[in-house]
């Protein structure tokens, strides 16, 4: 690689180890992060992004759709028939550039075609390149539910270059700051002193030994899942509503605010607590509150539902000594505490 200044966080998984780079003007580097021995490569992307760096092999374009729509077995299915025709075999390389619904699907065709293929990611959305890059979860949606057919399977590297978020709108960048905001409570303190750079570098190194301690997600990995709960509910009962249009970052700010205000009903943390969780989701200029009438009756039900909970209200709260999952919460506090969320001050 050339000389310039990036990042190298390593996620350290003994054999599946992997290096993430994290810095500016990367993609002029990609070719020589591609093991020698690979043959061709066989680029997973979307239209709109428009980056395509220049590599020495032989190379083809497979465009996948936009939304979690095109996160289907269905676009498994085009995809690995054009692996085939392109005459992909095991010394070649899945390279996804894009945000997670590339690399979550990219991740999964190249797990899954001729039973596992290397494949390496550049990280196109903020959202991606804290998070859904870094870690090996792939997966793909089916209509009974989001990321239910999937695998673990470690990328070879994965490329997070600054450069690459100029284009992204302001709403997907804001998604990724929810995602930012949620390694505030998971031992990346202080990251708004902190540049974009040092500020992903610091979120990868928190997710990589967080993927390093369990990397099939039991108990510790779900910790990553700070906010989701709620977060998940509003997206669940958004997607049924129409009229309520929250990004996943977004709904995941709320969901904080609303696990800080639980903990602190629970006693597990106090009214100043509550006030830094609020300080970090404002600080990125996200919302606090539902910014609209929902039942939350609704939203229990959903969070009932989520994959996590085995079918009671189960969270990551914050405590004395970190966050924790905590399971069997009381749900008349739980709709108590999601009044109060929308009557803060
Ligand atoms: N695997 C994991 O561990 C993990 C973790 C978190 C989220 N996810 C998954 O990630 C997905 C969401 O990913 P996302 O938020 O990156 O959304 P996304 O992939 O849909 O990207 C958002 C939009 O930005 C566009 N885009 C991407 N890069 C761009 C660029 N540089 N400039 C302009 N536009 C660009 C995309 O085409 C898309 O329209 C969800 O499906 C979620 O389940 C996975």
């Amino acid at each position: 690689m050339s000389t310039k200044r990036y990042d190298e966080i390593v996620v350290d998984l003994g054999d599946r180890s992997y290096p993430v780079y994290v810095g500016e003007e990367l993609l002029g580097d990609v070719d020589s992060m591609i093991p020698d021995d690979v043959g061709k490569v066989a680029i997973v992307t979307q239209r709109n992004i428009g980056i395509v760096p220049q590599l020495t092999r032989p190379l083809e374009i497979f465009y996948i759709g936009d939304g979690e729509q095109s996160k289907s077995l269905g676009t498994i299915g085009e995809l690995c028939s054009g692996f085939a025709e392109m005459g992909i075999n095991r010394k070649d390389m899945i390279l996804a550039i894009g945000g997670g619904i590339v690399s979550d699907t990219a991740g999964f065709a190249a797990a899954t075609f001729h039973r596992g293929l290397r494949y390496g990611i550049i990280a196109t959305t903020l959202l991606a390149q804290v998070d859904a890059a870094i870690g090996g979860k792939t997966a793909v949606n089916i209509p009974e539910g989001k990321n239910l057919v999937g695998a673990f399977w470690q990328p070879t590297f994965v490329v997070c270059d600054i450069a690459t978020l100029e284009t992204l709108s302001n709403r997907e960048r804001l998604c990724g700051m929810g995602e930012m905001a949620k390694y505030a409570f998971l031992g990346a303190e202080g990251l708004d002193q902190l540049s974009l750079g040092s500020q992903i570098s610091a979120c990868v190194r928190v997710k990589a030994g967080f993927v390093e301690s369990d990397e099939r997600e039991g108990d510790r990995r779900a910790l990553l899942n700070y906010g989701h709960t709620l977060g998940h509910a509003i997206e669940a009962v958004g997607f049924e509503d129409r009229a309520v249009n929250l990004k996943h970052g977004e709904a995941v700010a709320i969901g904080l605010i609303f696990a800080a205000l639980l903990a602190k009903r629970l006693g597990r943390i106090d009214a100043s607590r509550v006030d830094y969780h609020l300080r970090v989701v404002r600080s990125y200029g996200l919302p606090t509150r539902l910014p609209f009438d929902v039942d939350p009756d609704r939203l229990i039900e959903a969070m009932c539902k989520d994959k996590k909970s085995f079918g009671t209200l189960t969270f990551v709260l914050d405590g004395g000594s970190g966050v924790e999952v905590v399971r069997d919460v009381d749900p008349t506090l739980v709709r108590e505490v999601l009044l109060e969320l929308n009557n803060q001050s």
